[in-house]
């Protein structure tokens, strides 16, 4: 069966690549590289023994987009990961994201509609709840306005999926990250973060190598036990697996609903500072940070609910905190050498 995967060079895409071609899936990458390389092809290729089929493209050209479901008209499904995700970035530059994130969705779904039946399977972000009333959170936690163009984009891609389903043979399923991290055991793919790292992890590992001088602490006086601002970090490989158990669901036609929706977390919560001493261990290195103050449009605490996902999907992580950070740390180490 051949799977489309948008974005599929990118960090999340890229280990998702991974997973299904271990299930014996056939995959079509298509990405732009803007914010990934070609290189990543050889990481897959070198864990799984296959290449799968690259198409070099920018979602936003409609026509491109056309033509490339003309071209592939056996497609089994899509797991859509093209998307711009640097919430600052987006503050700066709505357009940018309203584009690049919504006209890329529209279009593949107005290919996807004229499909005897379609699969879709849409990377969301736990970032639509903003800062929850209710800890853990599950999926039916209200949505909060957006906190930038980004987590709009995710509100808004959402709504459109669910208005498309109930008029389209399009069936769907909106998974929602919580904070991804790590990189696959083999350290042959990983984060490749574009210049400073915006995200806690991959900035904890250039302060460890020796790019960053040390790592700021964004805030130490949030109502947490320790003071620091609590995450679900999951392992990015857990993660993709669950791309891989949703697409199955579809294909199976074991959905229930049209547009179904689950969050993906370990469903628990891991202080920056738990963090960083969890690094300190895997590692054996002490970590240079500094206590700062906190970040703009930074929330206090987010871990997901996992239950939906453990009952009805199957899945639960299998990996830890310690797990992931030892393999972003290998994958450092990997990249610098
Ligand atoms: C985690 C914690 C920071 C960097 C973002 C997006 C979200 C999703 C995941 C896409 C926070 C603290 C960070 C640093 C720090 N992405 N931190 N020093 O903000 O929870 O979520 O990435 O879907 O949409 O919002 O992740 O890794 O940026 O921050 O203290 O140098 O680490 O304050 O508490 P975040 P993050």
């Amino acid at each position: 069966m051949k799977i489309v995967v948008t974005g599929g060079l990118g960090f999340i895409g890229s280990h998702t690549v991974v997973e299904l071609q271990n299930e014996g899936f056939e995959v079509v990458v298509i990405d732009n590289l803007y914010n990934s390389s070609e290189s990543v092809l050889d990481g897959i290729f070198n864990i799984t023994g296959k290449r799968p089929i690259f198409e070099k493209m920018d979602l936003r050209d409609k026509g491109s987009v056309q033509q490339f479901f003309k071209k592939h008209q056996d497609i089994s499904g899509v797991i859509h990961f093209a998307a711009s995700k640097a919430v600052g970035e987006s503050v700066g530059n709505p357009l940018l994201y309203y584009e690049n994130n919504l006209n890329s969705l529209v279009y593949i779904l107005q290919e996807l509609k004229e499909l005897p039946s379609a699969n879709f399977i849409f990377s969301s972000s736990c970032t639509v709840y903003g800062q929850a009333e209710k800890m853990p959170i599950t999926e039916n936690a209200s949505i909060q306005t957006a906190m930038s163009p980004y987590g709009n984009t995710k509100q808004i891609g959402e709504e459109i999926i669910i208005d498309t389903a109930k008029v389209t043979s399009i069936n769907s399923i909106l998974l929602r990250y919580f904070n991804p991290i790590g990189a696959h055991p083999s350290a042959e793919i990983g984060e490749l973060p574009l210049g400073v790292p915006q995200n806690l992890v991959p900035f904890i590992t250039q302060t460890a190598i020796g790019l960053r001088e040390k790592l700021s602490v964004f805030g130490s006086d949030y109502p947490t036990p320790d003071g620091t601002a609590v995450r679900d970090y999951i392992h990015v490989v857990d993660l993709a697996k669950a791309h891989v158990i949703a697409l199955k669901r579809l294909l199976n036609k074991k959905n229930i609903d049209k547009v179904e929706t689950f969050n993906l977390g370990t469903g628990t919560g891991s202080s920056v500072l738990e963090v960083i001493q969890a690094f300190e261990k895997v590692s054996g290195q002490k970590l240079n940070y500094q206590i700062v103050g906190r970040r703009e449009g930074d929330i206090t605490s987010a871990y997901a609910n996992t239950d939906k996902a453990n009952s009805i999907l199957g899945w639960k992580t299998q990996l830890s905190l310690e797990d992931a950070l030892a393999s972003a740390w290998k994958w450092e180490q990997k990249i610098r050498s």
